[in-house]
């Protein structure tokens, strides 16, 4: 049994594909462009694990996607590929469109066929999307977190065209029957993530004495999710969620901003103190807000609590701690990934 999964060299899939393995004999084939969020080192330790099979592709691409689905006949495919940071999304939407509506839809389509041929195991095959709470819009302070039944209002390119891919999914569902299923993750954490979302950029530019930027007055409100409990959500939606449904998975941990960056110095000036004594908090600078900001995320769990019996295990303090921990335990990680010589590897390997 395989399954295909795409977007795995970026932050949450290479997380997933670590966590599948660790208790699956099932292979996973994935699928990804290795654009500047992919990176293969992410994955170093199944480099010689031949359940994981790579293949650089794009997901827009028609004819590799149904060759994939040919050759390696998956029960199930999980599409986490996107282009996934809302102030690139602001500068420029194109790419947005291209990967999260265009490349859902070609995935959608090649599916659509592998799947109407399949003999018997029709009702067996699942469709995951892996998608944003960002498709809901934004909450005030004093309203109730997010529900699966609440109205999509995104407001940024990004979030916009996540809903859009949202929608496709649920459109091929009930339109052709395909067993599709969505999640709406709140904002995840932990290893591997990119330097650009706000937790790893406040770690890597705190340890690189530089500026620490807080958008806006820093009182905006995410839900933060330690990225292993999303991981077990999925591969719990995978196994057991009910098709046509979406699921809305957050940590019950909503954070202002500030709260965040400040309790990131407070644990770096006890791991890693810096040489002049002075807290990590000195280097907090206030900038511009982002265009748009959305003020509060903040999901309700109940539904894939009392369904499929999920619940995070991390609290925000526990996940932070292990994820600033891992950040200064990755120096040669993040050296790469700061200097941009992560790409240096993959280019020479597999073209640019
Ligand atoms: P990421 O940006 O770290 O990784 C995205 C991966 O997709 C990269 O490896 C990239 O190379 C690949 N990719 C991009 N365009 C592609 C294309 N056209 N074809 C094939 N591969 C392509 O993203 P992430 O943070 O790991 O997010 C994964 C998914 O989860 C996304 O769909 C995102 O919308 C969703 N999500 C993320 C968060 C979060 O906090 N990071 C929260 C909720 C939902
Ligand atoms: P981010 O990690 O980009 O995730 P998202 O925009 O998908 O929620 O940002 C998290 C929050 O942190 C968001 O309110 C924007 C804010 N932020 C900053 O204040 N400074 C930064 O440098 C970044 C990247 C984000």
């Amino acid at each position: 049994m395989t399954l295909l999964v795409t977007g795995c060299a970026g932050f949450i899939g290479s997380n997933f594909v670590r966590c599948w393995l660790s208790s699956s004999n099932e292979s996973l084939v994935n699928l990804d462009s290795l654009t500047y969020a992919g990176n293969l080192a992410n994955l170093a330790w199944v480099k010689d694990d031949e359940r994981h099979i790579f293949v650089r592709g794009d997901i827009r691409d028609q004819l590799l996607v149904s060759r994939l689905l040919e050759k390696y006949q998956p029960r199930a495919i999980v599409n986490f590929a996107a282009e996934s940071h809302v102030d690139r999304s602001i500068r420029g939407p194109g790419d947005f469109i291209e990967t999260n509506v265009v490349g859902t839809l070609n995935l959608l389509e090649c599916v659509r066929t592998y799947w109407a041929d399949l003999p018997e195991q029709q009702s067996a095959f699942r469709f995951l999307h892996i998608s944003t709470d960002e498709v809901y819009g934004s909450l005030a302070t004093t309203d109730a977190s997010f529900e699966e039944g609440n109205a999509f209002r995104p407001n940024s390119p990004y979030s916009a065209s996540k809903a859009a891919s949202d929608h496709l999914v649920r459109a091929w569902h009930h339109t052709y029957g395909l067993p599709a299923l969505t999640i709406n993750c709140s904002n995840n954490y932990g290893p591997y993530q990119f330097p650009e979302k706000l937790i790893p950029l406040v770690i890597v530019n705190a340890l690189a004495n530089k500026a620490l930027p807080i958008y806006g007055d820093g009182k905006q409100i995410r839900d933060w999710l330690y990225v292993e409990d999303h991981c077990r959500a999925i591969c719990r939606v995978l196994q057991e969620g009910r098709v046509g449904e979406t699921y809305n998975v957050g940590g019950k941990s909503e954070k202002t901003n500030i709260e965040v960056v400040t309790l990131i110095c407070s644990i770096l000036d006890e791991l890693r103190p810096r040489a002049d004594g002075i807290s990590y908090a000195k280097q907090i600078s206030f900038v511009k807000d982002r265009s748009g900001h959305d003020r509060r995320y903040a999901i309700n769990t109940g539904k894939i609590e009392n369904e499929l019996g999920w619940k995070p295990d991390e609290t925000f303090n526990s996940g932070i701690r292990k994820t600033v921990q891992w950040y200064l335990d990755n120096k040669t990680w993040v050296e790469a990934v700061a200097s941009g010589a992560y790409r240096e590897w993959m280019d020479k390997h597999y073209g640019n």
